[in-house]
């Protein structure tokens, strides 16, 4: 039987990590991506055991709804509930002070609508995507409207990235559950995050970007010694 790779295995730890801080009766942000599964899985089997009770999801994307309902747990939307308690979602690139690069799997948006709805914004990561400073690991991924989007292109490289419109593994234009396109843009180390974002903010055209400032209040990060919470503004506390 095929073992669980330690990348895999630091993911699982450190979503089911954040999921010990789900109680009965909260309404949760659920996550997109590998890492986020696995707190959906974990979630799952803690309903199904009884150990959870009344807990509903609102989904950040229409795939992750998909394996919500297929796992069994319930759902809700934003709209019938449009404070959240708590969302763990994963993310692509972490800096000291816990702000993010997001938006690796495409839904960028729906995540950051939902970031900004929750009371607790929890991150799960294996610590490979720690890094000193936003850009150095990954390109930024940014939603645009199909629109036009050759120019909001031209515009990202005036800003000083490389640009590439995200495809498929099979080679089709990628788009998001808005039915977008997004820009991987390369800009390298980010010199100042909150003044990319506010230019990017400022676009028309523009819908969204991988940059979440100021959002995450807590982060699970996994590795070889084990996992570590941290909060934002605090030292780690496990
Ligand atoms: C989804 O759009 C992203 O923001 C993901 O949260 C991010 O890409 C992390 O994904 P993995 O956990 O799969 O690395």
């Amino acid at each position: 039987m095929a073992t669980m790779g330690d990348a895999d295995r630091f993911k699982r730890e450190a979503a089911e990590g954040a999921v010990e801080l789900v109680r009965s009766g909260m309404v949760l942000g659920l996550g997109h991506g590998t890492t986020a599964r696995f707190a959906l899985l974990k979630l799952a089997e803690l309903l199904r055991s009884g150990l959870l009770r009344d807990v509903v999801g609102v989904p950040c994307s229409t795939q992750v709804e998909a394996e919500a309902r297929e796992l069994g747990i319930p759902l809700t939307t934003l709209d019938e509930h449009p404070v959240l308690d708590l969302t763990i979602d994963g993310a692509d690139e972490v800096d000291p002070t816990l702000n993010l690069i997001k938006g690796g799997g495409g839904a960028l948006l729906r995540e950051k609508i939902v970031a900004q709805a929750s009371r607790r914004e929890v991150i799960v990561v294996d610590e490979g995507k720690l890094s000193p400073a936003l850009g150095t690991r990954c390109a930024l991924p940014v939603e645009v409207v199909p629109f036009g989007w050759t120019a909001q292109a031209r515009y990202l490289e005036s800003l000083g990235a490389e640009v590439a419109l995200r495809r498929t593994p099979d080679g089709s234009l990628f788009r998001t559950d808005q039915g977008n396109f997004v820009l991987d843009c390369r800009f390298g180390p980010i010199a100042d995050p909150h003044r990319l974002a506010r230019e990017l903010d400022g676009r028309a055209g523009i819908v969204a970007h991988g940059l979440f400032l100021g959002l995450a209040t807590d982060l699970f990060v996994a590795g070889p010694s084990g996992v570590r919470h941290r909060q934002r503004g605090r030292p780690s506390v496990v």
